[in-house]
């Protein structure tokens, strides 16, 4: 099992790219495998997550062409042949891993199938909750059983069923529910309506209209047709943001420092975190140059002396993967940070106010837990510790920045999760702690096939 060693660092110049987006990789793979043809998806995230959900759509017929792999990490490049709508019944058990986005957005396309499937995963996503997809997806018709230890959790037996639209008002708001529901309503005749208490990601309907599929939105609800087929199309994955945040968060916290990241995602759905380091005292340039689709960018940060600052209601599921992250610059921060409305956080892939808590404190932070948030008293120095990522990828990256900026060493054990969403994390961490600057110190080898 890996371990990530860090010590801190004085400065951080860097100019580098992150990998493809974890939420729009999944659903480049399922909606260019339900495609009426071939598509071309490039910067794909090589993850364990994503490679799942692209096994997932070749177990249900879906033909994939690797052009480029990651070496040591899987495909970034391919050509998709979708099955127009008509999937095949799979033959065995699919293993979504450690992915909530990839049970819960496939059990959606599974529900109106002519066939019975059964969705299994690891110990962490066997003890998340189904039932906020198994509702919505039960009043539409649905058949699913739920046969985990934990009530409502998985493994999930769907037994395919033909669907009637509803009109569903979220109780949480979550983007994997709404694209459960948007993929469900893809094949049920009539117009299937979501209602989000707040605004989520936004991909499912952008990667939707980017497949000819039209989804209307009024306010915050959201609806779509059945019966409308996806054109295939060719698809271009934008860095993952959540995963520039990390290196975000290091280079805001040392004054001086610069950082470049190229040809992220910049869509305003997930660009909350930009707010807060910039309320914190970082500056922050977002040069957007692709506008279309999905917005991609460069961004460029310059560090300062942090202060702390309050989370909006609003900003959370905005921002829900980079908590972690945001709590250890509340750390470096001067000042109170105040992180609430945020009890999503504990039926993440780890109860993620539990795991931040107990880490900052190891490491020496003043912290204040809350059922649903937390509260830091920033400016502690932080003192290096042995720390567990309790299997939980963020939790192991986010600690790998809080150890930059602790004395001592920084030990964090458990951490192949990282390749659930950041292959190579790794290499870039080293290269950070080396202080190299180049693009070239931070690239990951690639094979090309065709
Ligand atoms: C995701 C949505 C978020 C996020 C997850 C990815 C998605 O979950 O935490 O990492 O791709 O739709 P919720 O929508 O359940 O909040």
């Amino acid at each position: 099992m890996s371990e990530f060693r860090v010590k801190s660092i004085t400065k951080l110049h860097a100019e580098f790219r992150v990998p493809g987006d974890k939420s729009m990789s999944h659903r480049a793979a399922m909606l260019a495998g339900l495609s009426n043809g071939t598509c071309r998806i490039t910067n794909f995230l090589p993850s364990e997550d994503c490679l799942n959900t692209l096994k997932a759509m070749q177990a249900l017929g879906a033909r994939v062409e690797v052009l480029e792999e990651l070496e040591g990490y899987g495909p970034i490049s391919m050509k998709i042949e979708g099955r127009s709508m008509k999937l095949d019944a799979p033959t065995a058990p699919i293993d979504c891993g450690n992915s909530g986005t990839g049970m819960r957005l496939l059990a959606g396309l599974l529900a109106p199938q002519p066939f019975t499937t059964e969705l299994f995963g690891d110990a962490s996503l066997s003890s998340r909750p189904m039932g906020r997809i198994t509702k919505p997806l039960e009043q539409m018709g649905a058949q699913i059983e739920t046969l985990g230890e934990k009530p409502g959790c998985a493994p999930l037996r769907i037994h395919g069923k033909s669907l009637t639209p509803i009109t569903y008002d979220m109780p949480v708001a979550s983007a994997q529910v709404k694209s459960a529901i948007l993929l469900a309503g893809l094949f049920t005749p009539g117009k299937t309506t979501v209602i989000q208490p707040a605004e989520t990601r936004d991909h499912t309907e952008r990667m939707l209209e980017s497949f000819g599929v039209r989804t209307v939105r009024e306010g915050n609800a959201i609806s779509i047709d059945g019966g409308q087929t996806p054109e295939s199309c060719d698809f271009i994955v934008p860095g993952d943001i959540s995963s520039a945040a990390f290196w975000l968060v290091a280079a805001a916290a040392i004054p001086g420092s610069k950082l470049m990241i190229k040809d992220v995602g910049l869509n305003p759905t997930r660009t909350a975190i930009l707010a807060v380091l910039v309320r914190m005292g970082a500056r922050i340039l977002d040069v957007e140059h692709q506008t279309e689709g999905e917005p991609i960018g460069n961004l460029e940060l310059h560090g300062a002396d942090l202060h702390g600052t309050t989370l909006l209601p609003e900003e959370i599921p905005n921002l829900i993967d980079e908590i972690p992250v945001i709590a250890v610059a509340a750390a470096l921060a001067q000042g109170t940070t105040t992180i609430r409305n945020a009890r999503e956080l504990r039926v993440k892939e780890t109860d993620r106010i539990a795991t931040v808590v107990e880490n900052l404190r190891r490491m020496g932070a003043e912290v204040t837990e809350f059922e649903d948030g937390l509260e830091i008293q920033g400016g502690k120095p932080l003192t290096g510790a042995e720390l567990d990522s309790f299997g939980d990828h963020r939790i192991a990256m986010a600690f790998a920045i809080a150890g930059l900026f602790a004395s001592g060493e920084t030990v964090i054990r458990n951490t192949d999760c990282v390749n659930t969403s950041y292959p190579g994390f790794a290499r870039h961490l080293d290269a950070i702690l080396h202080e190299r600057t180049s693009p070239a110190d931070f690239e990951l080898k690639t094979l090309t096939h065709a």
